[in-house]
């Protein structure tokens, strides 16, 4: 019997399946069983021979235990579709035939898609259930899922981990080969996955949904089937995209990796690197941090204090330490400025308990107040020796007719006075008093340095920034080509721009902006595309 299915066969191409088609049905030996609390028990029902013998095939290649027939040692029984009374009364019968307690978990497929995404039986919750349907949200319905992720509730956690993982490696591999087209399409494809109400059990739904073609498609068949994609792993493997995954990370700006001990090309995770030094440096054949501390080739003041501070920016920045920045740095602009307010943005905003920095955007109720209010700041918080590195800049627009064109620019960099750099943490917080000043004036030995990037908006723009530097990155790539392509109108963290009227569109708050845009309001924890 073929252990493919025909329907999922495929000519000769690039997604080998070697090795799982190989392997045969038989239970793996006990060693290989790695959770001996969990044995599991496909029922066939909806699910039919061909796909059962798939999916026991992929969890005994994960080290889970799945027995063919029900027995009492059974404690989870993965039913697809089907209602709980329908399971219920199948769970009766058999445990009436076999007469055995306990009664085992009953549970939909959710459950064991995760487990498998994750490597390990994940704990039961209530929407793994049998009966219990998949969480749905406005869009519930996925073949309603709109194209643009400026127009999909994108949570934090999703249900596709192990799919939207292999689609982003091969993006970051596109992006290092320049190809912005193939980049694309890969980020898309895992976005449209992120906000999936549920995870992807079957190939057939991919049909219905927006950016999966081919390609795509048959990367999340493989990982359906096998666990793994052949090409994934191939480009994962691959030198190039070793050499280079550092260089990505640290485009994109996810410096919050622990480095890699297996991969020392570390070098535009500093910092003050982009990927032209780095790469330069790699071809001079420096490898590691201490071949580039041992030498005497001059610095950048930025690169130095990547260098100086790099453990710390490699060590993701927490909420509660996000907090505290925020303590620390709302006195200072209150000092400086008693009235402007500070508003947390970036990854935090939309719910993120980690991030590679701590971004903030402050404003003041009068227009044109806050004007030159960072120099200020910074003198404060640097007289309290909690400056580590910055590099502040003035805003570049002269008035308000300026800054109103600055709307009209169909740039993706902004105009904002802003600030970038990296603030000592205190450690413990209570050894500095933001309130009385009180503390150490030097920069604490065991504080933690954290990148800190700070923007000032007048208030006539702050809906504007705010919704520009709350992200997430894809996000705001798509609204404003959903505005372009859809609106004829032009969004940056400056104003929405009609071209034709030559006109702006003001608004007060994000609300403003997506109506502006005709778009569902979309709140900061739902735009993680
Ligand atoms: N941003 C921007 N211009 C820049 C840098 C960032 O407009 N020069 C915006 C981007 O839209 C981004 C947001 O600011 O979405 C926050 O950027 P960043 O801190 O790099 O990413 P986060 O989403 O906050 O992720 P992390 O938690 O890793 O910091
Ligand atoms: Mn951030
Ligand atoms: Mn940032």
């Amino acid at each position: 019997m073929a252990l493919v299915p025909p329907k999922r066969r495929r000519g000769p191409g690039r997604g080998e399946e070697a090795g799982a088609g190989a392997r045969g049905a038989a239970a793996p030996s006990p060693a290989a069983l790695r959770f001996p609390e969990v044995t599991i028990y496909l029922a066939e029902r909806h699910m039919g021979r061909t796909r059962r013998a798939f999916l026991t095939r992929l969890a005994r290649a994960k080290g889970f235990r799945v027995d063919q027939s029900y027995s009492p040692e059974v404690t989870h029984v993965v039913m697809e579709g089907g209602s709980a009374a329908e399971a219920s009364g199948w769970l009766d019968r058999v445990l009436g035939a076999t007469g055995s307690l306990p009664r085992p978990l009953l549970l939909n497929i959710s459950w064991f898609t995760e487990s498998m995404g994750q490597g390990k039986p994940v704990p039961v919750e209530g929407r793994h259930r049998l009966g219990v349907p998949l969480p749905t949200r406005s869009q519930g319905d996925p073949s309603s899922l709109p194209a643009y992720a400026c127009q999909r509730h994108t949570p934090l956690n999703h249900h596709n981990l192990c799919f939207t993982e292999a689609l982003e490696t091969l993006a970051e591999a596109a992006g290092f080969e320049d190809s912005q087209g193939r980049l694309l399409s890969f980020r898309r494809a895992a976005s449209v996955l992120k906000a999936l109400p549920g995870p992807i059990t079957s190939q057939s739904q991919l049909h219905r949904l927006p950016h999966f073609g081919d390609h795509t498609s048959r990367i999340v068949q493989e990982v359906l089937e096998h666990g793994v994609s052949s090409e994934v792993e191939k480009v994962k493997q691959s030198e190039r995209y070793q050499t280079m995954k550092p260089l990505i990370l640290a485009c994109q700006g996810i410096r919050n990796l622990a480095p890699d001990p297996g991969i020392q090309q570390l070098f535009t995770q500093i910092f003050g690197v982009g990927v032209k030094t780095a790469d330069k440096w790699y071809r001079e054949g420096l490898r590691t941090l201490d071949d580039l501390r041992g030498q005497t080739r001059k610095l950048s003041r930025q690169q130095e204090a990547g260098i100086r501070y790099f453990e710390d920016l490699c060590t993701p920045v927490w909420r509660h330490e996000a907090d505290a920045i925020q303590k620390t740095v709302e006195a200072a602009v209150r000092q400086v400025l008693p009235d402007a307010t500070m508003t947390l943005t970036g990854g935090f905003r939309r719910g993120k308990l980690r991030g590679h920095d701590v971004d903030f955007l402050i404003t003041h109720p009068v227009e044109g107040q806050e004007t030159g209010l960072l120099p200020k700041v910074m003198g404060h918080l640097e007289s309290q020796g909690l400056v580590l590195y910055q590099h502040t800049q003035s805003n570049h627009y002269q008035d308000l007719k300026d800054l109103d064109h600055k709307a009209s620019q169909n740039t993706t960099m902004d105009a904002y006075e802003r600030c970038f750099s990296i603030l000592c943490l205190p450690k413990p917080p209570a050894s500095f008093h933001p309130e009385t000043g009180e503390g150490p004036k030097e920069p604490s030995r065991d504080g933690k340095a954290v990148r800190v990037d700070l923007v000032v908006a007048p208030i006539s723009q702050f809906a504007f920034a705010l919704l520009g530097w709350t992200g997430s990155q894809h996000f705001e790539r798509e609204l404003r080509r959903f505005s372009r392509t859809e609106k004829r109108l032009l969004l940056n963290s400056h104003g929405l721009y009609n071209p034709e009227k030559r006109e702006s569109l003001p608004a007060a708050s994000e609300e403003e902006i997506f109506k502006h845009l005709g778009l569902e309001y979309i709140p900061p924890e739902q735009r993680n595309a």
